[in-house]
């Protein structure tokens, strides 16, 4: 698949050592406690699985799968909820696991909506952040890497579902997005 890659932003060996502090610092900051981590389905998934072994506190997980409301999330900003999470988060502390956070359309709507299930804290930790397209303010409270604006896949990140396998996250050429984009979201 090297052929569709314009570069290597990080490297699986920079990804694992990031997945690494990151665990570290979610283990110190939830010391004595129990966490519910909630990944974002699909993309977050290779992030997550990784994550949660770099946490050394005791915690539970579930996914939970958005989707944008008739036109693409970043326009309308309109989220819903396709599957929900199982467990009651009523008192617990919640950590939402994102792959990447672009308009902040979608971690906004995750916030709002677990927030009124009363949770004792919550969270969000995002893998990449793309602060130069965000449409609304939010800033995740723990962030792998700043991007660019750029198209990326890899590591769970998709162009038309597509290339999530990608140990690495690469910048995808443009020739293999423009012509079947057509103005449709199709990964980030
Ligand atoms: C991506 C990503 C976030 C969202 C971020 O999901 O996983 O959920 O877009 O974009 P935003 O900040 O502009 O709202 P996508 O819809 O591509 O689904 P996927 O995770 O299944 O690939």
């Amino acid at each position: 698949m090297k052929e569709v890659m314009a570069e290597v932003l990080f490297s699986p060996e920079a990804i694992a050592a990031r997945v690494k502090e990151l665990g570290a610092q979610i283990s110190k900051d939830y010391e004595g406690k129990e966490l519910v981590v909630v990944g974002v389905l699909k993309g977050s998934l290779l992030f997550m699985a990784d994550l949660i072994r770099e946490i050394k506190t005791p915690l539970r997980y579930d996914l939970i799968a958005v989707s944008s409301y008739g036109a693409s999330t970043s326009s309308s900003g309109i989220v819903r909820i396709i599957k929900d999470i199982d467990v009651s988060i009523e008192n617990e502390h919640v950590l939402v696991i994102e792959d990447i956070v672009d308009t902040g359309l979608t971690l906004r709507y995750l916030i709002t909506t677990l927030s009124s299930r009363q949770p004792a804290s919550l969270k969000s930790c995002v893998l990449l952040d793309k602060p130069s397209r965000r449409k609304i303010e939010i800033t995740p409270d723990y962030n792998g890497f700043v991007i660019p604006d750029r198209f990326v896949v890899g590591y769970g990140l998709d162009f038309a579902q597509r290339y999530r396998q990608l140990p690495m996250i690469a910048v995808l050429k443009p020739e293999v997005y423009s012509a079947e984009k057509n103005g449709e979201k199709e990964g980030n």
